[in-house]
């Protein structure tokens, strides 16, 4: 397996030596096609069939899930990307990265920062007590732990909210970065982008509008949109702050003010007049 890679390394700086300008000028022609469908990596099944690569040990000066220092047995998941998919095929800077997790929450970034960044799957907790294999904590009251695998960076701030660190994540996707983008933009009427924008960072996560996005929350906008069948200042107050409606919600409180919210709900009342099945 080593002398392989070894090999391969070498024969591409090889070729990149020997043909860099030919190569400069592919690279270029590759820049215009973005990837024709998703690609999806079900990371159990690769985890199975022993794809996932050489682990090494992980440290973590602050994780953000468990709070503290953690070691786990990882993964470089560029390693397994690259593996799997032939990225001279697409563009980063035009593609996501979307991580499914047990629970449909689905956290996403572009591929490029993903790429940058010496991501690492972890799928061993180094700290967990003996027999088990990882460590348990409490969040809102339930016993969790980070299983099956979770993408983890050892040299980037827990602070950094433009990096994701999904945990029981189970399989991850490349898309365009612009499908939720350009189907859900308000493009008869430019004034909402501002919910608009709210909406693609605060919402989409968990919630889909036309099929695009989220399952951990319901679907916003079809067959019925929410302004349809929500009075509109309640609305409002509902993204605002969902417990004041909601015992044991599982939405969060998002820190939005009312303008904010305003201006969510004003994008949704468009979106509710765009309906499309996806
Ligand atoms: C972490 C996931 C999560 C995020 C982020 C989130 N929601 Fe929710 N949302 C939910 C879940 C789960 C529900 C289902 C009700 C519950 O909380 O139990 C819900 C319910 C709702 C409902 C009520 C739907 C209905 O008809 O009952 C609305 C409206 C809503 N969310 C809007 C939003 C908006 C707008 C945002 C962004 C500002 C947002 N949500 C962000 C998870 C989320």
């Amino acid at each position: 397996m080593k002398t392989i890679k070894i090999h391969s390394i070498i024969s591409c700086l090889f070729i990149f030596g020997l043909f860099s300008c030919n190569q400069k000028k592919e690279l270029k022609a590759e820049k215009t096609t973005t990837i024709p469908t998703e690609i999806k990596l079900d990371l159990l099944d690769l985890q199975q069939k022993n794809k996932l690569g050489k682990d090494t040990i992980v440290t973590i000066v602050n994780d953000p899930v468990y709070h503290k220092a953690k070691k786990y047995k990882g993964v470089s998941a560029v390693a397994i990307i690259k593996n799997e998919i032939d990225l001279t095929k697409i563009d980063p800077k035009n593609t996501k990265i979307v991580f499914e997790c047990i629970d449909g929450y689905k956290p996403e970034m572009p591929l490029e920062l993903f790429l940058s960044a010496k991501p690492y799957l972890a799928f061993e907790d180094m700290d967990a007590p003996k027999g088990k294999q990882w460590e348990t904590i409490l969040k809102d009251g339930n016993e969790m732990n980070a299983a099956p695998f979770y993408i983890v960076y050892p040299s980037v701030s827990e602070k950094d909210s433009q990096y994701k660190w999904p945990y029981n994540l189970i399989k991850i996707y490349l898309e365009p970065l612009h499908k939720s983008t350009l189907e859900l933009y308000p493009l008869k009427d430019r004034k909402l982008e501002a919910g608009y924008n709210l909406f693609q960072k605060q919402c989409l996560t968990c919630h889909s509008l036309n099929g695009i996005g989220g399952t951990m929350g319901p679907e916003l906008n079809y067959p019925k949109s929410v302004t349809e069948y929500w009075k509109e200042k309640e609305l409002v107050d509902y993204i605002v702050n969902p417990a004041s409606f909601r015992h044991k919600v599982k939405m969060p409180t998002l820190g939005l003010s009312q303008q904010q919210s305003q201006q969510i709900v004003d994008y949704l009342k468009y979106m509710s007049e765009n309906k499309k099945k996806n």
